[in-house]
C-alpha cells in the first residue's frame, strides 16, 4: 500500500462502480465503510467482497454514519440522487475529503455530452460545500465492470480533480493503491472534460461492442 491504511466510506457501495471501488481499497488494506440506504444490503455487499479478498475489513452502514466513520467519503450514486445524499451527509464531511465519481448521465441518451447547467456535476457540489470540504473529481472514465475483476488491470488513467493539491494528491495514492494511474488533471471546474468524456467512452464501447474502452495520458514520465 502506497498509502497509510484510512477509514474511507463508499456512499454507493452497494452499487457496480462503489462496490468495485471498494473491493480494490478493501484489498489494498484500506478499512471500507460500505455505505447504502438498506442495512441488509450493505451487509450483503461486505459478505460478498469479503469472500473476494479474504482478511479485508468491510462493514456497512447508512450513508450518514459511512461518511461519519470515515476521513475520506467517495460518492458513487447515480447523478439524480448526488445532491440529495451530499446534503444527507453534509454534517460529516467537515474538514474531510469527498471524492466525487457522478458522470451526470441523462438516460437514455448516456452515449451523448449531456453536461448541466454550470458544465460540470462535481463542480456543483464543490461549490454546495465551500472551502470545508475538500472535493475531488475521480473514478469518472474507470469502468466498473474492469475494477471488480481483480486479475484486470485496467488500461485507464484516473483524472484527478480539485482545488486542493493535497487532497488531489490523497486520492492519486489511493488509485494508486488500487491498481490504477492517478493523474493530477486541475482545478474542479476541470471535471466538466471527465464527466463528458464518460459519454464518449460509453459511445465506443457500444460501437466497438467492448465493456470498459479507457483513456490513457501519453508524454509522462514513468515515475509520476
Ligand atoms: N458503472 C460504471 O462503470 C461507472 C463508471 C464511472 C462512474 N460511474 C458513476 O458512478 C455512479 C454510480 O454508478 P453505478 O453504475 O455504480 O450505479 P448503480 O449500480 O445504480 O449503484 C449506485 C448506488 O447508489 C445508490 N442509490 C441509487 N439510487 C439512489 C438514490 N435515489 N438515493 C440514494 N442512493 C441511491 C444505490 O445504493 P443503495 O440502494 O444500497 O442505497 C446503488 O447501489 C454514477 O454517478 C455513475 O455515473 C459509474
Amino acid at each position: 500500500m502506497t498509502s497509510p491504511s484510512l477509514e474511507i466510506a463508499v456512499l454507493g457501495g452497494t452499487g457496480a462502480e462503489g462496490s468495485g471501488i471498494a473491493l480494490r481499497l478493501a484489498k489494498a488494506g484500506h478499512r471500507v465503510w460500505i455505505g447504502s440506504r438498506d442495512a441488509e444490503k450493505a451487509a450483503g455487499v461486505c459478505t460478498e467482497l469479503g469472500a473476494l479478498v479474504p482478511g479485508a475489513v468491510l462493514r456497512p452502514a447508512t450513508y450518514r454514519d459511512a461518511a461519519a466513520a470515515a476521513s475520506v467519503v467517495i460518492l458513487t450514486v447515480p447523478y439524480a440522487a448526488q445532491q440529495a445524499v451530499v446534503q444527507d451527509v453534509r454534517p460529516a464531511l467537515s474538514g474531510k475529503i469527498l471524492v466525487d465519481a457522478t458522470v451526470p448521465l441523462v438516460p437514455p441518451k448516456v452515449a451523448r455530452v449531456q453536461l448541466p447547467e454550470g458544465d460540470s456535476a462535481v463542480a456543483a457540489i464543490q461549490q454546495l460545500l465551500g472551502d470545508e470540504v475538500r472535493v475531488v473529481a475521480a473514478f469518472q472514465n474507470v469502468s466498473a465492470h474492469h475494477l471488480r475483476d481483480l486479475d484486470h488491470t485496467p488500461e485507464c488513467d484516473v483524472l484527478v480533480c480539485g482545488n486542493d493539491v493535497e487532497a488531489r494528491t490523497v486520492v492519486i495514492g489511493l488509485a494508486k493503491d488500487m491498481g490504477l494511474r492517478g493523474v493530477h488533471a486541475g482545478v474542479i471546474e476541470n471535471a466538466a472534460a471527465v464527466e463528458a468524456l464518460t459519454s464518449v467512452l460509453i459511445a465506443i464501447n457500444k460501437r466497438y461492442k467492448v465493456a470498459g474502452a479507457g483513456i490513457r495520458i501519453t508524454g509522462l514520465p514513468d515515475d509520476i
